[in-house]
């Protein structure tokens, strides 16, 4: 189809503006989505998605709403039951094979389209064959794929401020996504964080709105491409997705899948205003949430996901549920079914047990719980956003334009990407002249973070917690220590690993220890307090060893969260936040170490989009707050030029009082078994 032609409607820019507040109208704009159905183009595509719903049976349309597991379904039960889509979960690849190659997604994705196609089909004429898409979770590159690019997670990407940037990620992480013959990814995650002891905080990209409604837009773009551009979902172009709809980052004590306990005015103005921007850029999946909102689950919440989003803001594509989210809004699943149905849901992601969850949306719709209209629209919206991707042309995964360059996963040019996002994103908190190190140093590094690119990348990798992986499991990737092998190498320098900080007989002009959290990923990140050293007491001794013996030290810190590390800070010289940033650490010495010539190559850019704490307990804290005090503030983030400056000796009483560092398990549980 030609895009060309599409009309894309100017949407005035009314946000939640105040003038509504003092109204009777909710604070909802009027309207967001850049489609117009009146336009030619728009008409056209509705008539041949009205061509390709008559053709499908009740069980061929409630296959559409079906989403399942590439673990749990094969390609001929896609054919089977017509399913509209499967997924790769967090650590899922083809075959169980964490070390599937591009050629083993290619086949895999071959062998769905098939089966797809010949499932949904007219079994008499086979005509009106219908695709199947298939999403995954490229939320920091196409990090689940052996060889991909992993680029900084979000948190890091709010340090960099830079909004190209965010734009050219998702234009590479689209090209890797589409050369593995997939479609769709559920990202960005537009979170505003407001309670950093949630174990999602490092995906958000800040605490502050206006980043979040900057940032989603441009991410949206580079994923999808513009809606009145040619090459919107062409090749090399995906699906994004706006999740989690909506108002996440503000649970009650930042519980993962926790309540949300805000006013519906916050709620749109703090939370929705990434979502609003992306529906605005043309996206065309969202995601429910799986938190409640005043004590209602989002996905049974029939105002936000139907009264809001699809009428007021007009959001023409399709709801997809989180995982299995949909059985959480009430004890039957067949009633859990109906209820998410009916209040907006068109697409259930189902977790393991989609056979029972396709039975259950059938007999709920053939006894009339779910209206056939409401199937009808569902169906539709996701026929809609199957023909904008131009699926129908029915062309294999492995025939099209974007998969005849393999080498796009992991291309030098995206790693050079990230290495350059890496060094926009850290922050440093304290500098006493230590840094920036000169390339004829003799360095030190211990820590457990100095050689481990799993630790750096976090949580989404080859494993859905970012466990259980090493070096060897990101080809191509660097450590930080590696980095500063390169930086020193032919300049008279000298780097040694002792991760465990034993450099017994090791003189040293710097010793350098990286240290942070490990990967975890959701609700098993979900802290009850910020304090570091309550849960790894091993860097602060090894920054206080070096310091007894009169070497200089550097922290470098990795971490998914702001944290409390006034012990830590004190002990270093030098402290630099380092966030999680992918497979590309070589990064963090191109900031650290001089030029060649010996003046300051690269300097210092980051600016922390989340405030940081100068009390363990010291959450919520955001820009704004009444008394807000925190250690580093909102925007904080030192440069060489501005010399040598740090945060003066601090307290270093662990105000704890013994409390436990990991939560128990929320009442909503883990969102899936692994
Ligand atoms: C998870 C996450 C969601 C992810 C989905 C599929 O539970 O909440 O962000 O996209 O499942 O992996």
């Amino acid at each position: 189809m030609d895009n060309s032609i599409r009309a894309v409607t100017t949407v005035k820019d009314e946000a939640c503006s105040p003038a509504r507040m003092r109204g009777t109208v909710t604070p909802w704009p009027s309207r967001a989505s850049p489609f117009d159905p009146a336009h030619p183009y728009e008409q056209g595509l509705a008539r041949t998605v009205d061509g390709y719903l008559r053709a499908l049976s009740v069980e061929q349309k409630v296959g559409q709403m079906i989403q399942a597991e590439i673990a749990n379904a094969t390609p001929a039960e896609v054919s089977e039951f017509a399913l509209g889509s499967v997924l790769n979960g967090g650590g899922s690849q083809p075959h169980g094979n964490k070390h599937a190659s591009v050629e083993d997604w290619l086949a895999l994705a071959d062998a769905y389209h098939d089966a797809a196609c010949a499932g949904s089909a007219d079994r008499g004429t086979g005509s009106n064959a219908i695709p199947v898409l298939w999403g995954t979770d490229a939320v920091h590159g196409h990090s689940n794929v052996y060889g991909a690019t992993v680029f900084p997670h979000n948190i890091g990407l709010g340090a960099t401020r830079d909004a190209d940037l965010i734009d050219a990620i998702g234009v590479a992480t689209a090209k890797e996504v589409a050369a593995t013959g997939l479609d769709w990814t559920f990202a960005p995650t537009l979170a505003v964080v407001r309670d950093d002891r949630w174990g999602r905080t490092y995906e958000g990209y800040s605490e502050h709105p206006d980043v979040v409604a900057e940032y989603a837009p441009r991410m949206v773009k580079g994923l999808q491409g513009a809606p009145d551009d040619d090459d919107f979902l062409g090749p090399g172009r995906i699906l994004a997705t706006s999740k989690h709809f909506v108002g996440e980052g503000q649970t009650t004590d930042g519980r993962d899948q926790g309540d949300v306990d805000c006013s519906e005015q916050t709620l749109c103005d703090l939370h929705a205003g990434g979502h609003l921007a992306a529906i605005r850029a043309g996206v065309q999946t969202v995601m429910a949430a799986y938190n409640s909102w005043q004590g209602s689950k989002v996905h049974s919440n029939r105002y936000l996901l139907t009264d809001v989003l699809k009428g007021a803001l007009r959001f023409d594509g399709f709801v997809v549920s989180d995982w299995d989210g949909f059985l959480q809004v009430a004890a039957d699943p067949g009633d859990a079914c109906a209820r998410s149905v009916n209040a907006g849901v068109d697409m259930l992601m189902v977790g393991v047990e989609w056979r029972r969850t396709y039975h259950d949306l059938l007999h709920q719709v053939r006894s009339g719980a779910i209206p056939m209209a409401r199937v009808d629209d569902a169906v539709r919206r996701i026929l809609r956003v199957k023909a904008r991707t131009k699926l129908f042309s029915g062309v294999r995964p492995s025939e099209r334009p974007a998969v005849r360059d393999r080498s796009v996963v992991g291309a030098p040019s995206h790693r050079e990407l990230a290495r350059r996002a890496v060094r926009s994103s850290l922050v440093m908190l304290k500098n006493d002249g230590v840094l920036p190190l000169r390339r004829d140093a003799r360095v030190l590094l211990a820590g457990n973070g100095a050689d481990n690119i799993g630790k750096q990348c976090g949580g989404w990798t080859l494993t859905w917690q970012g466990t259980g992986n090493d070096n060897a499991d990101f080809p191509k990737g660097s450590s930080i220590f590696d980095g500063f092998v390169e930086a020193v190498a032919g300049n008279g320098g000298t780097a040694v690993l002792r991760a465990d900080g034993c450099f017994d007989g090791q003189s040293a002009d710097v010793g350098v220890v990286v240290f942070g959290e490990d990967p975890y990923a959701e609700g098993d990140g979900d802290r009850n307090h910020l304090s570091y050293s309550a849960q790894d007491s091993e860097p602060l001794a090894i920054l206080r060893t070096l310091k007894e013996r009169g070497i200089p030290t550097v922290a470098v810190f990795l971490t998914g969260r702001p944290m409390w590390v006034n012990p830590e800070l004190n002990a270093a010289d030098a402290f630099v936040v380092a966030w999680l940033p992918g497979t590309e650490g070589a990064g963090v010495a191109d900031v650290m170490f001089r030029g060649p010539d010996g003046d300051v190559g690269h300097d210092f850019r980051g600016k922390l989009s989340f405030s940081w704490p100068g009390h363990p307990l010291q959450t919520p804290l955001n820009l704004g707050d009444t008394g807000y005090s925190p250690l580093f503030p909102y925007g904080f983030g030192l440069r060489y030029r501005d010399g040598a400056d740090g945060p003066g000796v601090l307290d270093e009483t662990d105000a704890t009082h013994g409390r436990p560092v990991r939560c128990e398990p929320s009442a909503a549980g883990s969102s899936y078994p692994r």
